[in-house]
């Protein structure tokens, strides 16, 4: 097995799953009632924006009162012990407990819940409280704030840095996505591509399972910390083929 430097990790929903958030494809998913079609695309938006703004500060409020996981600590962990090269986060997730938990330079690549933009400056702003059509953007003065959320036809953020990210990477895991949205689905084909070995953490497996080289499978709340403390003091996976 070679030598670990650079680990990019991906992380969805599932990870935040025992903080109590629920995730998107279940019976009682993060949609709610709602069909994606109204709350997450653009169209949706354009068609009843109070509808849309309601929505997000529904999640908003409730995220207020989240507290982040022993998933989310294990990585916050690995950034700070890691020191053969760069731990990278990123996040198809919307809520903000990676960083409650510690970890910095997290991309998020879906946006954020604890932001708003300007569809007319384009600027981007902090936002813990309500917003509405009728929110003022604290730059340019217009009604034009909307959720910092990356919608169903819309690109993703930060894709040139994470293509970077996956370029130099050693070590690729995926925690708690199903595998069904790209381009996030697509990062484990491209980290194989570059040589990576893939490690994906879920309940099971996920759609794009055949492009890890192991699953480790389970809450990621218990699995996730025991992997941390075995890669951190081995500095490899060597530990993978003994427990084999
Ligand atoms: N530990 C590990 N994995 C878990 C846990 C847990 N405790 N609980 C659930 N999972 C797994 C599920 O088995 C599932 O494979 O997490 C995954 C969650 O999948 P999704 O609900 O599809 O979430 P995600 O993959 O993040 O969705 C991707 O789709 O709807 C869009 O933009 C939204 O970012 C989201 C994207």
């Amino acid at each position: 097995m070679k030598d670990i430097h650079n680990i990019v990790i991906l992380t969805g929903a599932g990870i935040s799953a025992e903080s109590g958030i629920p995730v998107f494809r279940s019976e009682t998913g993060l949609w709610e009632e709602h069909r994606v079609e109204d709350v997450a695309t653009y169209e949706g938006f354009l068609r009843d924006r109070t509808l849309v703004h309601n929505f997000y500060n529904g999640m908003r409020r409730k995220l207020s009162g989240v507290k982040p996981n022993e998933a989310h600590k294990a990585l916050t962990r690995l950034q700070n012990e890691w020191k053969n090269g760069k731990v990278s986060i990123i996040t198809q997730n919307i809520d903000n407990l990676h960083e409650a938990a510690g970890s910095i330079d997290v991309i998020h690549m879906h946006g954020e819940l604890m932001k708003v933009s300007c569809e007319k400056c384009h600027r981007v702003f902090d936002w813990d409280r309500d917003s509405s059509v009728d929110t003022v953007c604290p730059s340019c003065g217009r009604k034009a704030i909307r959720p910092h959320i990356v919608w169903f036809g819309e690109t993703p953020y930060d894709m040139d840095m994470i293509y970077a990210l996956l370029s130099e990477v050693d070590l690729f895991i995926s925690i708690g996505t199903s595998g069904v949205v790209y381009p996030a689905a697509g990062f484990a084909r491209l980290a194989k591509g570059r040589g990576a070995f893939n490690i994906e953490f879920n309940l099971e497996q996920s759609a794009t399972a055949g492009y890890f080289d192991t699953g480790i499978y389970g809450k990621a709340g218990t699995t996730l910390p025991e992997f941390v403390d075995a890669l951190i003091r081995h500095g490899d996976l060597s530990f993978l083929n003994e427990s084999k």
